[in-house]
């Protein structure tokens, strides 16, 4: 029992320092770390030898193209579905989790593309849906109101989110500000890892603007962050490492210092691919622009693509 948690202060300490190295097993210790995973539905391959590591104060992205498996790949980390290859840990424990519930327990807190709030319902209510505050005892137990308001208002500013006001339903705030509530929220809980999946995704480029913004407060307040991204160019400048997922398999794993954004762009979209896409339409007799759409991009990724 003792030295049980002798250990686990000695990894959550040691969990702060980047690439610290857990004496116990002689690796490095992280956050959060993905070795080997693999998942299977049935006979099919989802997910495939997957690693990364997610760290304090740090954005790992994940990058991938429809059926990537990037969904299937935060289900895991989530709790809702379960790896059938490789190891999970969470600070220096291997994990399986059997819930939602329990991945939450440790800290892993998600925010779902559909996001699951109640429109008609007040900002702060919905912040505090399933865990409002209540006050008095027994019969005369009731919510907080003007706590739960005020913390909101509080936490909302504090990540520097202005919103007129919080008795607002929430159904009235636009896709990208829904995403920040949702983000100050599991900040207020106390999440340690946060993973949003593809929160730019049905976003203009002002409001994926304001959500990467949010994305590097939460990296700010030391939490790691798990950003799910189909768009190169929004997970280039907030993340701190890239890891690519194509057909359940990664095809690359980069620390920033180690790529640059045309290199990212062109291991994404496959530049030969793209160079080859070009000349098909061209011999269908392809629309100009979208051609000429087609022809910039490839330009853009530059060396490997001119190769065909
Ligand atoms: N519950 C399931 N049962 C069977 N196959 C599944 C299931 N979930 C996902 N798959 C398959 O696993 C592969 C990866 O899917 P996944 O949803 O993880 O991709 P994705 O990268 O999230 O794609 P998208 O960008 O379209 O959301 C796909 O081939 C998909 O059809
Ligand atoms: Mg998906």
């Amino acid at each position: 029992m003792n030295a049980e948690k002798t250990r686990k202060d000695h990894i959550s300490n040691a969990t702060l320092l980047q690439g610290e190295t857990d004496p116990l097993t002689d690796r490095p210790v992280h956050l959060l770390q993905l070795d080997g995973i693999g998942k299977h539905y049935g006979n099919i391959i989802a997910l495939r030898d997957v690693t990364m590591a997610v760290d304090n104060g740090r954005v790992t992205c994940v990058l991938g193209d429809n059926g990537a498996g990037k969904s299937t790949l935060i289900k895991i980390i989530a709790g809702l579905h379960q790896h059938d290859e490789g190891t999970l840990t969470v600070m220096g424990e291997e994990r399986k989790f059997s819930s939602p519930r329990d991945a939450l327990d440790a800290g892993i807190a998600t925010v779902y593309q559909d996001l699951a709030v109640v429109p008609l319902m007040p900002i702060w209510r919905n912040f505090f849906l399933g865990s409002e505050l209540t006050t008095g005892f027994g019969p005369f137990k009731r919510l907080d109101v003007e706590k739960m308001k005020e913390i909101t208002k509080n936490e909302l500013a504090d990540m520097g989110i202005d919103l007129r006001d919080v008795e607002q339903p929430i159904g009235q705030l636009s896709g990208g500000e829904r995403q920040c509530v949702a983000i100050a929220r599991a900040v207020y809980f106390g999440a340690k890892v946060l993973i949003l999946d593809e929160p730019t995704a049905a976003l203009g480029v002002k409001q994926s603007g304001v959500v990467l913004r949010y994305i590097l407060q939460a990296r700010d307040r030391g939490l790691g962050v798990i950003f799910i991204t189909h768009n190169p160019h929004h997970a280039y400048p907030v993340g701190d490492r890239f890891l690519l997922l194509k057909r359940g398999k990664s095809i690359g794993y980069h620390h920033k210092k180690d790529i640059t954004l045309d290199e990212l762009t062109g291991q994404m979209a496959g530049g030969a691919e793209l160079a080859e896409l070009a000349h098909e339409l061209e011999a269908m007799g392809g629309h100009t622009d979208i051609l000429a759409e087609v022809e910039k991009e490839t330009a853009s990724i530059g060396g490997e693509s001119k190769a065909k």
